[in-house]
């Protein structure tokens, strides 16, 4: 995929209160870091936690690190398809939803978000290595753990970027 032409992005998990609450602030953490004018948001494939604050464990692990977090999850539906040029799914249960939401016009525009790992962007997008695991009946550890794949895989995006522009 050309990364030139991407203007909005929205990280999807379950939940919209783990997982992809702490892809959407490391991504934009790094888009405003190298000056890349791209629009970030998150959802959740499931309704359960509309209008919830991330988890208190999500914010714990991401304030360590000093990222900003000012989230109320949202459920993504097909409406934004047409004004998201790309969604990355955390695991291939938020991946098959996404793409059944996106049917085949807009199914191009759905990767995984481990994609971007540069030890895992040889894998295919159904592999299971490129699961972020559901840390939600997890322990902090689980949590950190989490945080840790979301920016290696995020540092990976922003170098696709930037070669591609
Ligand atoms: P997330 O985690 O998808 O990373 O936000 C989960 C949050 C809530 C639930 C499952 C996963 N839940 O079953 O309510």
């Amino acid at each position: 995929m050309d990364l030139s032409q991407i203007k909005s992005v929205s990280v999807i998990c379950l939940g919209n209160i783990c997982r992809s609450p702490m892809g959407e602030v490391v991504l934009r953490d790094r888009f405003e870091k190298y000056g890349l004018d791209i629009a970030v948001n998150s959802g959740g494939t499931g309704n359960w936690h509309i209008g919830e604050d991330a988890n208190p464990r999500t914010l714990q692990v991401l304030r360590a690190k000093n990222y900003l977090v000012n989230h109320h999850a949202k459920q993504v539906d097909n409406s934004w398809f047409d004004k998201t040029d790309l969604f990355l799914a955390m695991d291939l249960s938020n991946r098959s939803n996404l793409l059944k939401l996106a049917g085949k016009n807009y199914a191009h525009k759905v990767l995984m978000y481990r994609w971007f790992d540069e030890d895992l962007s040889h894998l295919p997008q159904d592999h299971q290595d490129l699961e972020v695991p559901d840390p939600y009946y997890g322990t902090l550890k689980d949590f950190e753990l989490v945080l840790n794949m979301v920016e290696k895989a995020a540092d990976g995006f922003i170098n696709k970027l930037r070669q591609d522009n």
